[in-house]
């Protein structure tokens, strides 16, 4: 494969992360730009000599246009993910989510590829399910709405500069690195039952996720960025529906702890029912075939967190 100068913003972060690691095995350069806000050096230190690191804010033009200059593909990660502060804090997220965002596909002018982490909550409550790319969006909260922005954003300037847009419509992720915020359940119920505490569930449990492992997703960015004819929106997922009252059960079972019965608490607003991805498209156009199955998946992070 080519060496490609890559940009990856919120590189520091658990998705980034793990993506920098491998573009790096693949012998691209990469240069990463992060805030460290959510996302850790403690992440990326063993590849820190290998990277050139921007503290930078996505926020602030002038730091893009200097990071995007002379680069091939930017992959833009750098995002706020938490639903509920979202509500809490729309402002912010706008300003992260969205303006950031702005500037990047702004920036973008001389790229090759642009690379967008979107997310499965731009689809809101689906009408159908699984749900294909073609499907009604119906964002239910300030994040879910600031990412359906800012793939309009990206549509509109790739149309004007004419790079390849990828937006991956990203489903729920797990793995080792990942951060507090809601979308690390896998994760959160593993901790707790490690400190014998059982898992709290939002709601009566029967809602419904599709979990993708870290690895899974980062093939998907890898074959994204090199399928020259792969453009536009793709749903990364397993294509599997798992109630959160499975996995609290699947989790209880691996760790042996089905004593530990699971405490309900009331839903959380701007959380959506059912969430399940036709990955029908990613398969034909970029090959993607996700390899982790939820039991080996969980199987493996529990031996991470344990010996962490
Ligand atoms: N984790 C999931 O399940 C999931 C699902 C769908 C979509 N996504 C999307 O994938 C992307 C990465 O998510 P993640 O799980 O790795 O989150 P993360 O919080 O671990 O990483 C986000 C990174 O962005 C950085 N960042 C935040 N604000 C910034 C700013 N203003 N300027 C520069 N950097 C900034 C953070 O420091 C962090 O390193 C996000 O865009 C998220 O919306 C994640």
């Amino acid at each position: 494969m080519e060496c490609l100068r890559v940009l990856v913003t919120g590189g520091a972060g658990f998705i980034g992360s793990h993506l920098v690691k491998v573009l790096l095995r693949a012998g691209h350069f990469v240069r990463v730009l992060d805030n460290f806000s959510t996302g850790s050096m403690d992440n990326i230190v063993d590849v820190a000599r290998d990277v050139e690191i921007v503290v930078g804010d996505v926020r602030d033009y002038s730091v893009v246009e200097k990071c995007v200059r002379g680069v091939d593909v930017v992959i833009h990660l750098a995002a706020l993910i938490d639903v509920a502060e979202s509500i809490e804090r729309p402002d912010l997220y706008f300003e992260v989510n969205v303006i950031g965002t702005h500037n990047i596909a702004k920036a973008c002018r001389g790229v090759n590829v642009l690379i967008f982490a979107s997310s499965s909550s731009v689809y809101g409550d689906p009408l159908k399910i699984p749900i294909p790319e073609d499907h009604l969006l119906s964002p239910r909260s300030p994040y879910a709405a600031s990412k359906a922005a800012g793939e309009a954003l990206i549509q509109a300037f790739s149309s004007i500069y004419g790079y390849r847009p990828i937006i991956l419509r990203i489903f729920n992720v797990y793995g080792p690195k990942q951060s507090r915020a809601y979308a690390g359940v896998v994760i959160e119920f593993i901790r707790r039952v490690l400190r014998r505490e059982p898992p709290i569930i939002y709601g009566d449990g029967e809602q419904t996720r599709d979990f993708i492992h870290i690895s899974d997703v980062i093939d998907a960015i890898m074959k994204a960025m090199s399928i020259e004819r792969a453009r536009g929106v793709f749903n990364i997922g397993s294509g599997k529906a798992v109630t959160i009252n499975q996995l609290a059960k699947l989790i209880l079972k691996t760790l042996n702890r089905e004593d530990l019965k699971p405490v309900y608490a009331p839903p959380r607003p701007g959380d959506i029912k059912h969430s399940i991805a036709d990955i029908t498209k990613s398969r034909k156009i970029l090959g993607f075939e996700p390899k982790i199955s939820l039991e080996e998946g969980i199987k493996t992070l529990i031996s991470v967190i344990a010996n962490s």
